[in-house]
This record gives structure tokens, C-alpha cells and sequence, in this order.
């Protein structure tokens, strides 16, 4: 790969800020500093270092980004900030993992390995995701029941059995929710098939991910060691 976009994608600075670097000789390959942006380099064999010091080159990078509301799940949009706004904007390649509807808050994974993303959105690993929601009035036991059961929210199938715990009873409820799909709206598709409506959403894990509670909306961070082969386990 181009030695300023291996540079880039380890967020070493932006590229005009790069090509300083380079050009000043702060950035040296197998030790040597007479290297141009566009070089050619392979990270597993070549020694580059920054600054004097030695660069361990991801090829895939994991964030846990807590979605904030009007936020939309793409990489563009005319009208509203999307994801992508809230990233390092030099690691072109990365998209999340799954979706968050606009109003919904809450985790969402973002990476450049397609396969870890595939196989955590694909039907048949059952891979759990838990949300809060507001309700907007009271829950019984019945719909407990249901959500087990399984709802028809206008699909050729039942939804598949959902845990649903009642955090908060009063005129309206807090509760959590724990399915094992992505269908399109489906929380809200659930709420509306027992008639009610829901008012607040939050993502707050996808299988052993849970959302850190010391990020704030619109703020990411990278998984750590343990979250990674924790979730690599969940998709295997
Ligand atoms: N279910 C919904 O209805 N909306 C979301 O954003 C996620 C799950």
C-alpha cells in the first residue's frame, strides 16, 4: 500500500500534514529516510516508524460509536449528519454495522471487516441485541407473553421469541428489550402490534458488546483486546 495512505489510516495526521512529515524526514522505512508519500510499502515486512517510533499497522479497525439522535446510518445524507460525520475521516472504508433508525440513540459497531459485520447481521447466528425504550403507556404480563411468543408485525413470520422486562411501570413504562433479528423498525413494529407506541429507543448492546457508559452521543471509541474476541466468538 502508499506509505501516505498507511500513514492516514493510522490517523497520523491529515494528508497535507503527512506529506510534511515525510518531507521533513520524520517518516523513515527500514530506517531510511528518503521516502516518498507515494511509495510503496508492506508494514508486515518493512520497519516504519514516525516520529522515531515504530507503527503497528491495523488492516481492520473496531469502534463501539454511540449513535446520537438525528443522526442518520449512511454515509451520506442531504439533510442530516450521518455516522460517518462523527469518524476519522481517513479510514474511508469503514461502515456500520447494521442500522440505526434516526431517532434511535445507542451502540453501533463500526468497522472495515466486512466478514466480522456480515456475520453478526446474518439471520442465522441469532446474534442478541438489547434496547431501552419509553413506552407510552402501561405493559401487562400478557404482553410479556407475546413478546415470547412471537408478534406479527405485518411479515410472512412471526417475530422470533423477545425477551421483554418491564424497568419502569406508571402511565408510561421504561423497558428493555432483547431480540435476536434486525428486521426494518422492528421495535417500533412490536410496540405498534400490541398497540402501543414507542416514544424512546436506545441500543444498548449487540451480543456481548455493551454500549460503554463513559461515552457520551457522538462520541466513539476502539474495542478493546477482549470485546474483539469476545464478539468474534458471538459471530462464530
Ligand atoms: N428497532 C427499531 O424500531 N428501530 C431501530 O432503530 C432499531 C430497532
Amino acid at each position: 500500500m502508499r506509505l501516505d495512505k498507511l500513514l492516514a489510516d493510522m490517523q497520523i495526521g491529515t494528508r497535507k500534514e503527512i506529506k510534511q512529515y515525510i518531507r521533513q524526514g520524520h517518516v523513515t522505512v527500514d530506517k531510511s529516510s528518503q521516502v516518498s508519500p507515494n511509495q510503496q510499502v508492506d508494514p508486515n515486512i518493512q520497519a516504519i516508524c514516525c516520529f522515531g517510533k515504530e507503527l503497528h499497522y491495523q488492516k481492520y479497525v473496531y469502534y463501539m460509536f454511540y449513535k446520537p439522535q438525528n443522526c442518520v446510518t449512511a454515509r451520506q445524507d442531504a439533510l442530516h449528519k450521518t455516522v460517518m460525520d462523527y469518524l476519522p475521516e481517513s479510514r474511508k472504508a469503514l461502515s456500520p454495522v447494521g442500522r440505526l433508525d434516526l431517532d434511535t440513540e445507542g451502540l453501533l459497531i463500526i468497522t472495515n471487516d466486512g466478514m466480522l459485520s456480515h456475520n453478526l447481521l446474518s439471520p442465522a447466528k441469532h446474534v442478541s441485541k438489547i434496547y431501552e425504550a419509553r413506552i407510552d403507556g402501561p405493559l401487562r404480563t400478557e404482553d410479556i407473553k407475546a413478546f415470547r411468543l412471537g408478534l406479527d408485525i405485518g411479515d410472512n413470520t412471526l417475530t422470533s421469541p423477545a425477551e421483554l422486562t418491564v424497568l419502569e411501570h406508571g402511565d408510561s413504562s421504561y423497558v428493555r428489550v432483547a431480540i435476536t433479528e434486525g428486521r426494518y423498525h422492528q421495535i417500533k413494529r412490536m410496540f405498534a402490534a400490541i398497540g402501543r407506541q414507542v416514544l424512546f429507543l436506545k441500543r444498548t448492546a449487540m451480543g456481548s458488546l455493551v454500549l460503554d457508559d463513559t461515552l457520551l452521543p457522538g462520541e466513539y471509541r476502539e474495542l478493546t483486546t477482549e470485546e474483539l474476541s469476545r464478539l468474534k466468538q458471538d459471530e462464530g
